[in-house]
């Protein structure tokens, strides 16, 4: 396909770990990819730099709708997949305001220049496994009801809810991924995941004695982010916009996780309080992991678990990637990452 015929995509977030494996698919189908970055005074490409010859880059924020407004008019998209957000969840209960502004708000103000400038956009809202909080039911799907736990929840509420009023008020195209927890070598190094491979790593490598970490017993469906990208794909080629559950159908706690990591790397886990020397190490050398409460959130969501059964039956979408192959693929990268 010459690069004249070639879809347009327009991808906020690009340079998050979700926009970095989405550009690299749609690149590979030979879409003309755009991304909608934020000014910083230090690069942040360092997830999508082997793409910058391929790339077009746009200026944009999501809390100024002038930028927005001017991307797509001037674009005219044939999907957009609005992946930028403030994501961090804990961060959220420090930055209410701002993160209801550009996780919630944000998205009111891409979806105006939408139906305003580019109705024939198709549209795709990062939602979250977050929506359903305090769970109503085990396992959740499209139609478990929410109870959001956190600013970020809260807005990512708002976010669901306006999208599908635009799609039934304005007759767009646009969907709702509720994805639950992913996660890939490219995941940022403050979320639990990424924390535990850096830090099981590090202690191999001899850089690093303990693991600081808060609530162990919270459960999450893990999936694999590349994995996940793919559903974001298959739902704007739909017939049809609707929402999608994207999970992988197994829940595991952040010990669990932990365990899978160190075994990995032939490193024993102790965990704290259980023969504990005073340089914090457990006996015979086994590595501490310990429970700091500032890592606690003032409320959490204790299980999540995902019925992906619809997309499966509707799209075909299935995760290719089970938790084990990817706490290891985590932690195989980080090893070479922190040598
Ligand atoms: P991520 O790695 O944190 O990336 C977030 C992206 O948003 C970055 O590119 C960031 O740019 C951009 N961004 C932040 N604030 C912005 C602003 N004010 N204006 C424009 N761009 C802004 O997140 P991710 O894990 O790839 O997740 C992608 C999306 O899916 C997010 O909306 C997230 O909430 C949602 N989600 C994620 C998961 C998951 O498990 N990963 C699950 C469900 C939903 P900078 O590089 O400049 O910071
Ligand atoms: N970040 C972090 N750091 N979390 C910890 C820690 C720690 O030291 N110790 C325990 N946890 C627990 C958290 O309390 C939470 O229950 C779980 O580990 C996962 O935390 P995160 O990795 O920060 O992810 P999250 O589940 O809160 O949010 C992620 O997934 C959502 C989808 O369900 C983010 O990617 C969100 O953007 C996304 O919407």
């Amino acid at each position: 396909m010459s690069s004249q015929q070639s879809k347009i995509a327009l991808v906020t977030g690009i340079t998050g770990q979700d926009g970095s494996y989405l550009a690299e698919q749609l690149l590979e189908k030979d879409y003309r990819v755009v991304g909608l970055v934020r000014r910083s005074s230090l690069p942040t490409s360092s997830r999508i730099d082997h793409l910058l010859g391929d790339l077009e880059l746009i200026e944009g924020e999501l809390g100024d709708g002038g930028s927005l407004t001017r991307a797509i008019r001037r674009l005219q998209p044939d999907e957009l997949y609005n992946l930028g957000a403030q994501s961090h969840v804990q961060v959220s209960f420090d930055t209410p305001e701002y993160t209801a502004d550009v996780t919630g708000v944000g998205v009111l103000r891409l979806l105006e220049a939408v139906r305003e400038f580019s109705p024939q956009t198709r549209f795709y809202q990062a939602s979250s496994s977050e929506l359903y909080g305090k769970v109503a039911e085990v396992p959740q799907s499209e139609t478990t009801v929410f109870h959001p736990r956190s600013p970020y929840a809260v807005a990512k509420a708002y976010a669901y809810y306006i999208t599908r009023n635009y799609r039934e008020a304005y007759g767009l195209f646009a969907c709702n991924g509720i994805l639950f927890n992913h996660e890939s070598p490219r995941r940022g190094e403050e979320f639990v995941t990424r924390k535990i491979s850096l830090a099981a790593a590090r202690i191999k490598h001899g850089h690093q004695q303990t693991l600081r970490l808060g609530n162990l017993d919270a459960s999450r469906d893990w999936g694999f982010a590349g994995d996940y990208v793919r559903g974001m794909w298959m739902m704007l080629q739909a017939e049809t916009p609707n929402d999608f559950v994207l999970a992988t159908g197994e829940t595991h706690t952040v010990r669990e996780f932990c365990e899978i990591a160190f075994a990995r790397l032939g490193l024993r886990l102790q965990w704290q309080g259980v023969g504990v020397d005073e340089r914090g190490l457990g006996p015979d050398g086994s590595v501490l992991v310990a429970v700091d409460k500032q890592y606690f959130r003032p409320s959490e969501v204790d299980l999540l678990l995902g019925d992906a059964s619809f997309v499966e039956r509707s799209l075909g979408w299935r995760p290719e990637v089970g938790f084990a192959q990817l706490v290891e693929k985590m932690v195989d990268h980080d090893l070479e990452f922190t040598a």
